[in-house]
């Protein structure tokens, strides 16, 4: 897909489609829409007056208008996008994203977008850009037919008085981030058979490579060393060997204070059967994608090698298939973790805290002062918080407000779930330290977490639950259905705020 900005001329653009951002409520004889409504021989006053077209975010009407003198365009696409007072960065992802999509339908190959936002040049151009990349992520990789076969190939984005170096700015930076967000959900959509942690492994070395990140891939043998007993007690019933993948960000002007260090850390289980605890078979093909925080880790990082900020970040994914066989842990097993506290396995299928224990260790080990891990750990979340908002926990109430706040500006929600003593006592062991389960239908979330904390020395930390927003179910106007890349936006944001 080619990208160009400009900052006049949006109706010369030389496209044959045009697609302008409408506010709620906006009437086709106000300053922004009347010399559409002109071209389009008064087609946008009619579709408002039948409240055809509302101007509702994703709300799309299409009009022919036609192509005379300087205008080459045969198409004019009107995007809803809700509120004029609460239309942000958000705002324009969806409406980007939503006409890229809709015109993509109707066989368009090249269109104009005018997001028409007061959020400021370069994101505004970004979140164009950004969206028409993700709007275009479908889930047909392994289909031989009916296949997707249409496609946008270049989009033009205006946004008035810009000058070059933002337009250009925008557009490496959408680029960037969206190409990311989909090499996440591509990796989250990966059927687990081809997706083993040793293909997770070649896959992030192979991108690695491509945008100039540092990479360790540890093996059992090497975490065995480490003592990682926790991590290796998932992957023991599996035939597929576990992944510790370590990517290094190290910029080349380092705007950190001496000694800061961030570590995302990501829970990669590429098949969750639950071992021994095994699920029910319905819908446990589902589990396919409880690797995607370790997707989202691997895109983020991505994103940062190519956005070049001034701190230095690592990335650290445990990728780990859990399967029964006769070598699997048993419920009542007892594990020793790399800081050298004791496990009571008492369901193997909460196996994502198992990975991320030694995983966050490991992390501080390496110097992390703030962590931020990222899993699809508990069906609770889901129950909780549905598919809008991730859980968020943590032992940093700033490194929490930090996050939730720039979730804010991306469309990305973050809701805080409380941990604290009380909780942490519910997950000791009479036999070990810890267990990895607490009470029966209590709190599964913030067991999780606190299970998580246990592995946590110094380190600010907070950890997301992305169970209920890592996949989507159904199709959105601006989104397939399926991986979301959930969390990538934000943590970008979030890497970017700390230089
Ligand atoms: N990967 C699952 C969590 C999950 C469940 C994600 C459903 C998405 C949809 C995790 O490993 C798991 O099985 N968690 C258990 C924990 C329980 C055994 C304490 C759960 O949530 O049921
Ligand atoms: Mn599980
Ligand atoms: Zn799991």
């Amino acid at each position: 897909m080619d990208f160009q900005g400009i900052s006049s001329n949006f109706l010369e653009a030389g496209v044959e489609a045009l697609a302008v951002a409408v506010f709620k409520g906006e009437k086709a004889t106000s300053a922004g829409l009347k010399e559409f409504d002109k071209l389009a021989n008064g087609h946008i006053a009619a579709a408002i007056k039948s409240e055809e077209f509302k101007g509702e975010t994703g709300d799309t009407a299409l009009i022919r208008i036609t192509p005379n003198g300087n205008i080459k365009a045969s198409l004019l696409l009107l995007v809803g996008v809700g509120d004029e007072k609460e239309f942000n960065e958000a705002g324009v992802f969806i409406t980007a994203g939503t006409a890229t999509r809709y015109l993509r339908k109707c066989n368009v190959k090249t269109f104009a977008f005018l997001p028409r936002s007061k959020v400021n040049t370069v994101a505004t151009v970004q979140n164009s850009v950004q969206a028409a990349i993700t709007s275009q992520f479908e889930l047909d990789k392994y289909k031989t037919k009916d296949k997707n076969n249409k496609a946008i190939t270049k989009v033009v984005v205006c946004v008035d008085g810009a000058n070059t170096t933002e337009l250009k700015t925008g557009i490496a930076r959408g680029i960037a981030i969206g190409d990311s967000m989909n090499f996440t959900r591509d990796l989250a959509n990966e059927p687990p058979n081809i997706l083993t942690p040793a293909e997770m492994a070649k896959r992030t070395a192979k991108m690695a490579k491509d945008v100039g990140l540092k990479l360790d891939v540890l093996n059992e043998a090497q975490m065995e060393k480490l003592g990682m007993g926790s991590l290796l007690s998932v992957s023991k019933g599996s035939d597929q060997p576990a992944k510790l993948i370590v990517l290094r960000y190290t910029p080349t002007r380092n705007s950190a204070k001496k000694g800061d260090l961030l570590a995302l850390v990501g829970k990669g289980i590429t098949f969750d059967t639950g071992g021994i605890s095994l699920k029910p078979g319905e819908g446990m093909d589902a589990m396919k994608y409880d690797m995607s925080g370790g997707a989202t880790v691997i895109g983020t990082m991505r994103a940062i090698a190519l956005l070049k900020p001034t701190v230095p970040v690592i990335g650290i994914v445990a990728a780990v298939e859990n399967m029964p066989d006769g070598k699997a842990s048993r419920p009542s097993d007892v594990v020793t973790a790399s800081n050298g506290k004791s496990i009571e396995i008492l369901n193997t299928d909460a196996e994502g805290r198992l990975i991320l224990a030694d995983a966050v260790a490991y992390a501080e080990k390496q110097g992390a002062t703030r962590i931020v891990d990222m899993a699809t750990l508990t069906g609770a979340v889901i129950v909780a918080l549905g598919d809008q908002n991730t859980g968020i926990m943590g032992n940093d109430q700033a490194l929490m407000d930090e996050i939730i706040n720039l979730g804010k500006e991306t469309g990305e929600g973050f809701w805080q779930l409380p941990l604290g003593p009380e909780y942490s006592k519910q997950i000791r062991s009479d036999i070990a330290d810890i267990k990895n389960i607490g009470p029966r239908g209590k709190a599964g979330t913030i067991m999780g977490a606190v299970f998580i904390q246990e592995f946590v020395d110094k380190a600010k930390w907070a950890h997301l639950d992305i169970a209920g927003t890592a996949w989507s179910d159904a199709v959105r106007p601006h989104q397939a259905k399926g991986p979301t890349g959930v969390a990538l936006r934000t943590l970008v944001k979030f890497i970017e705020a700390s230089q």
